[in-house]
C-alpha cells in the first residue's frame, strides 16, 4: 500500500504544546507528517519563518516520520506538490469548527482528492492558542508549560525590548 502523507499546515507563531500534542497524534496515524508553515501570511508574524522552522525541528527531530517545511500560495497546491493526500487540522472547541469547516470545504472544492482530518488535542490545551501565548508573554505573564522551553526562552528574548518600552512609558505616566 502507498504510504499516506499528511500535511499539518499553520502559522505556528509560535509553536505551542497544543501543536506538539497534535503532531504526536498525527505522527501515529500517518506514515509521514509534514508540518508546513505558511510563508505569505497577511498577519505580521512575531517570529520569522526560519525561527519557527527551527522551533519545530528542535522539538520533532527525534520523530523520523515528521518533517518540517514552509510553503507559499495555496495550501492545496503545496499538498499536491509533496504528494500528500490528507491535511491535518486541530479542533479545540466548537468555536474552531465554523472556520475549520469553511476552510476544509473550500479546500475540497479546490482539490477533491485531498481529505481534511480533524483531531482534538489533549483537553489540557483546549484553551491554548499562539495568539494568547503572544499576548500573555507580551504583557509579562508566564507561558511556562504552554510552549516548549526553547520557545519560552526565545519569547522572553524577543519581547524584552517591547516590554522594557511598556514599563518605561507606564512609569512616565505615573510620574
Ligand atoms: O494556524 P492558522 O493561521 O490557523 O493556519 C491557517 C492556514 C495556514 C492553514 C491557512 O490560512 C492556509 O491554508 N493558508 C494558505 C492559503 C490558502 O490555501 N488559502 C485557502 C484556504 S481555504
Amino acid at each position: 500500500m502507498k504510504p499516506v502523507i499528511a500535511i499539518y499546515p499553520g502559522s505556528f507563531d509560535p509553536l505551542t504544546n497544543g501543536h506538539l500534542d497534535l503532531i504526536e497524534r498525527g505522527a501515529k496515524i500517518f506514515d509521514e507528517l509534514i508540518v508546513a508553515i505558511l510563508r505569505n501570511s497577511e498577519k505580521e508574524p512575531l517570529f520569522s519563518v526560519e525561527e519557527r522552522l527551527e522551533f519545530i525541528r528542535a522539538m520533532t527531530g527525534k520523530r523520523d516520520n515528521v518533517r518540517v517545511d514552509s510553503f507559499d500560495g495555496l495550501m492545496v497546491d503545496y499538498a499536491l506538490k509533496v504528494g500528500a493526500t490528507a491535511v491535518l487540522r486541530g479542533i479545540r472547541a466548537i468555536s474552531d469548527y465554523e472556520y475549520e469547516l469553511q476552510m476544509a470545504l473550500m479546500n475540497r472544492k479546490l482539490e477533491p482528492r485531498l481529505e481534511t482530518v480533524f483531531m482534538m488535542p489533549a483537553e489540557t490545551y483546549s484553551y491554548l492558542s499562539s495568539r494568547l501565548v503572544r499576548e500573555v508573554a507580551m504583557l509579562g505573564g508566564s507561558v511556562r508549560g504552554l510552549v516548549p522551553e526553547l520557545v519560552e526562552k526565545k519569547l522572553r528574548e524577543k519581547l524584552a525590548p517591547a516590554r522594557a518600552r511598556r514599563t518605561q512609558s507606564k512609569q512616565a505616566i505615573n510620574e
